[in-house]
């Protein structure tokens, strides 16, 4: 089985960036744990800052992988064209956000993506990711 996880912008300074919100663990750390966790997956990971990029993994790996977990950070909350290339892909995808965004400012309310996501995980930090590839092998 073969799972993406899509990160999107500023996600690349876990473990540096508003610490209080996101934690100290890099992403990269965290994703070492989770690949040993699941070693029966082929868990791919990708990150951008940048809006087109994410779109086009979504293109390429839509049709491929069995399910993409993806934050796409503030770009949720913003970008209908990434919501359109979620709803474009057969691929499963999970909606991960570590922080609890409903506890936040009213603008981080509000995701372009919830509705074309299989489901939505917020607010558990990085064990957002761990549980949304457990549900992807669950539902196999
Ligand atoms: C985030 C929440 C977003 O509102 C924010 O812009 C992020 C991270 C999260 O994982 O909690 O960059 O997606």
């Amino acid at each position: 089985m073969k799972i993406t996880i899509i990160n999107g912008p500023n996600l690349n300074l876990l473990g540096q960036r508003e610490t209080g919100i996101y934690g100290r663990e890099s992403f990269e750390s965290y994703l070492d744990k989770l690949r040993r966790t699941f070693s029966e997956v082929e868990i791919e990971y990708f990150q951008s800052n940048h809006e087109g990029a994410l779109i086009d993994k979504i293109h390429e790996v839509g049709f491929e992988s069995e399910g993409i977990v993806l934050n796409a950070g503030a770009l949720s909350h913003t970008s209908l064209a990434l919501a359109d290339a979620v709803a474009s892909v057969p691929a499963r995808t999970i909606e991960v956000h570590i922080s609890n965004v409903y506890s936040r400012e009213t603008y981080r309310h509000q995701s372009f993506l919830s509705s074309r996501c299989k489901g939505l995980i917020v607010g558990l930090g990085l064990k957002g990711y761990k549980l949304a590839i457990q549900s992807l092998i669950w539902a196999e």
